[in-house]
């Protein structure tokens, strides 16, 4: 890391886990850039960025000269710490989904962070230190019905930081998989639904878990009482986890997500004692 003042880099920092994260990392005293897709609305949304010393860049990390654009800003600010964050979530049932919708979705959740990690590397790899941050979700280890698209980005972003973790280990970079639970940003207010939802829900899936999913993601102004996540507090663990260290490659954020994670590992675990004998017989004799 830059001795003394370690140059942080967030995309999606106008809103939410980005705009804590951002802000706790100016309060820790480093230098920290902020990526938005607008920069004028973000100077009226998060006025306390630029005025705490942070420094807006526009750019869209959906767009495939982002590349071109994290390198650049990673170059000129030798930037030690990356914390892809940008987001947001598609809900649909899998047939109501059109392939556009998925690709999208994958634009931003899934070649948006590949493109900033593979644009950082070569800086972090020359000072022999960094660490590359994935927010990612508990979607990015559940597949929830009506969730297929948005956790298939999330598996998909969460495969290539798990595997450049490896990858960068003995380079002394590191990485860390951020999964929070249910937060208090204004990411559900922009969920996006199937279009074909938009003449009504689709005949075949009423009343089966799809439509559940879909109805209580849509429309969302207010937050429920049943959100319970923090942004600051996932702000502040996230800071704490560089200064302090980590020796884990996943960190879970939120009781739900927990709760959440131990009944899907307790789903594989049963899955596997189940199939084990199975698995076993088909080895060559
Ligand atoms: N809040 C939760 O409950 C929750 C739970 C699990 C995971 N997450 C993850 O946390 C991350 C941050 O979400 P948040 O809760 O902070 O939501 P948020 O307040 O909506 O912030 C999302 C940020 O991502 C950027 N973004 C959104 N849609 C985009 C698009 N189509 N193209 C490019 N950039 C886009 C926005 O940046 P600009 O508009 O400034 O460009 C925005 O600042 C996301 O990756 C999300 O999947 C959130």
């Amino acid at each position: 890391m830059t001795a003394g003042h370690p140059t942080w880099l967030v995309t999606g920092a106008s809103s939410g886990l980005g705009k804590s994260v951002a802000l706790e990392a100016l309060k820790a005293g480093y230098k920290v850039i902020g990526t938005t897709r607008d920069v004028n609305r973000a100077e009226t949304t998060c006025p306390e960025f630029s005025a705490r010393g942070g420094i807006w860049i526009g750019l869209d990390p959906a767009q495939s000269d982002s590349y071109e654009q994290f390198a650049k800003c990673s170059q000129e600010h030798n930037v030690d710490v990356l914390v892809n964050n940008a987001g947001y979530a598609f809900i649909g049932g899998v047939e109501d989904t059109r392939e556009s919708e998925v690709r999208d979705q994958m634009e931003v959740n899934f070649y948006g962070p590949l493109r900033a990690a593979r644009a950082c590397l070569s800086v972090m790899r020359a000072k022999g230190s960094g660490h590359i941050i994935l927010i990612s979700s508990g979607a990015g280890f559940i597949a929830r019905p009506g969730r297929g698209t948005y956790s298939a980005s999330k598996f998909a972003i969460e495969a290539i930081h798990e595997s450049l973790s490896h990858e960068v280990k003995s380079l002394g970079i590191k990485v860390l998989i951020v999964e929070p639970g249910a937060f208090r940003t204004p990411f559900s207010s922009r969920i996006l639904t199937p279009t074909q939802y938009t003449t009504g829900f689709s005949e075949g899936y009423k009343g089966t878990a799809v439509e559940h999913m879909v109805a209580g993601s849509r429309g969302i102004t207010s937050l429920p009482d049943s959100v319970k996540g923090d942004p600051d507090k996932a702000a502040q663990a996230i800071v704490k986890a560089t200064i302090t260290g980590y020796d884990y490659l996943r960190l879970p954020l939120g009781r739900d997500c927990v709760v959440a994670l131990e009944d899907k590992i307790g789903q594989l675990r049963r899955d596997l004692d189940g199939t084990r004998l199975i698995a076993m017989a088909t080895d060559v004799d």
